[in-house]
């Protein structure tokens, strides 16, 4: 069976763009291969943060992941496999200063944090990221990794710096990971539909999939629609954000019929929202309640992931142990 690996930043509460261009593929490819999805603590040192908040936003993201039916046999915490920080710096060794100069999104947050404050420090954590993702991936020996596009050149380094081992050692050790670019959709910011729904830019510009069924109604009720300067006929983004999310809840058959009202001028958009919002509470009125019987017993779903993330910790201190002997490392007596 391939091996697929993917990672998530413990950023707080998971909204449905994550969701949809994220997780819902995550479930699914769980039916199909041998998936490690990491909760990547580690990585979200790399900008300033608090340690408690980081703490519990680690936590919260394992529950939300287990509420939306990610296995607990395939979830792990980065840090509890401090092997993936290991095989970091021996693959720091094989890569250049260079191209890692060359990622655009170093510059990007660079930016972001010079923008907030102009005496901002920027770690050299924050450059070295793409090389404890490259660890990520190779130490399960990924075959697949199902990203975003926004990941596309982690992932050609990530091959890049496993083809220069397998060269400098003489040996084809390591495999190359395959980005998966699935069709996953890009959902939209409600209040400014021109943007990517996300959580820099403010409350108002993300729909968190664990809120209140009220908060979700309110919110998609009062989503913008027209944004007055749409060409005629097209469709304004606000409208098509609507029938997207409504096509990734699974509701083709509103979603057509709606659509049909639509090229007919017949289209009310407050019918359209009703109907993406009873799609979306009858979504997430599932996850709400497994996430409460999670809650019910938090010791024993943190013991559980605990326990999954020794487990997998297992294959990744074999996969060291190989690196340590071709890298010319030494080994404890076993
Ligand atoms: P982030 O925490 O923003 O890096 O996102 C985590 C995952 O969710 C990544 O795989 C993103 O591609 C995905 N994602 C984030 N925002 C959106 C969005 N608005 N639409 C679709 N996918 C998203
Ligand atoms: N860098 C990824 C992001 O910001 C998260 C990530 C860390 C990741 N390690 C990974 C994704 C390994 C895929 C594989 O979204």
């Amino acid at each position: 069976m391939k091996n697929v690996l993917s990672g998530i930043q413990p950023t707080g509460d998971l909204h449905i763009g994550n969701y949809f261009g994220a997780v819902q593929n995550w479930v699914r490819l769980q039916q199909e291969y041998n998936c490690y999805f990491s909760v990547v603590d580690y990585h979200s040192m790399t900008m300033p943060y608090k340690a408690d908040q980081l703490r519990t936003n680690t936590w919260k993201m394992v529950f939300q992941l287990l509420a939306c039916g990610i296995k607990p046999e395939h979830l792990f915490v980065q840090s509890l496999v401090p092997e993936h920080v290991e095989l970091s710096w021996i693959l720091s060794c094989v890569t250049s200063f260079g191209e890692l100069s060359r990622m655009t999104q170093f510059k990007d947050k660079m930016d972001q944090l010079k923008e907030k404050d102009k005496d901002a420090v920027v770690s050299s954590g924050l450059f070295l990221y793409p090389i404890l993702q490259a660890a990520d991936i190779l130490i399960y020996h990924a075959d697949y990794v199902p990203v975003g596009k926004d990941q596309e050149q982690h992932l050609e380094l990530s091959r890049n710096i496993a083809q220069r081992f397998n060269h400098q050692f003489g040996k084809e050790y390591f495999r190359m990971p395959e980005p998966l670019f699935t069709e996953t959709p890009k959902i939209l910011s409600p209040a400014d539909p021109t943007r990517k729904m996300g959580k820099s830019y403010g409350e108002k510009h993300y729909i968190t999939l664990f809120s209140e069924e009220d908060r979700l109604r309110k919110q998609i009720k009062s989503a913008v629609t027209d944004t007055g300067d749409t060409p005629e006929g097209e469709m304004s983004p606000g409208v098509a954000n609507l029938f997207e999310i409504l096509r990734a809840c699974g509701q083709m058959d509103a979603h057509n019929a709606l659509m049909t009202d639509y090229e007919n001028g017949a289209l009310r958009y407050s019918d359209l929202k009703e109907t993406v919002a009873d799609a979306l509470a009858a979504l997430t009125t599932a996850f709400r309640e497994r996430l409460h019987t999670l809650n019910a017993d938090k010791r024993a779903v943190k013991a559980q992931v605990q326990d999954s993330s020794a487990e997998i910790r297992k294959r990744a201190q074999e996969t060291l142990r190989e690196v340590r002997e071709i890298t010319g490392l030494l080994n404890l007596r076993s």
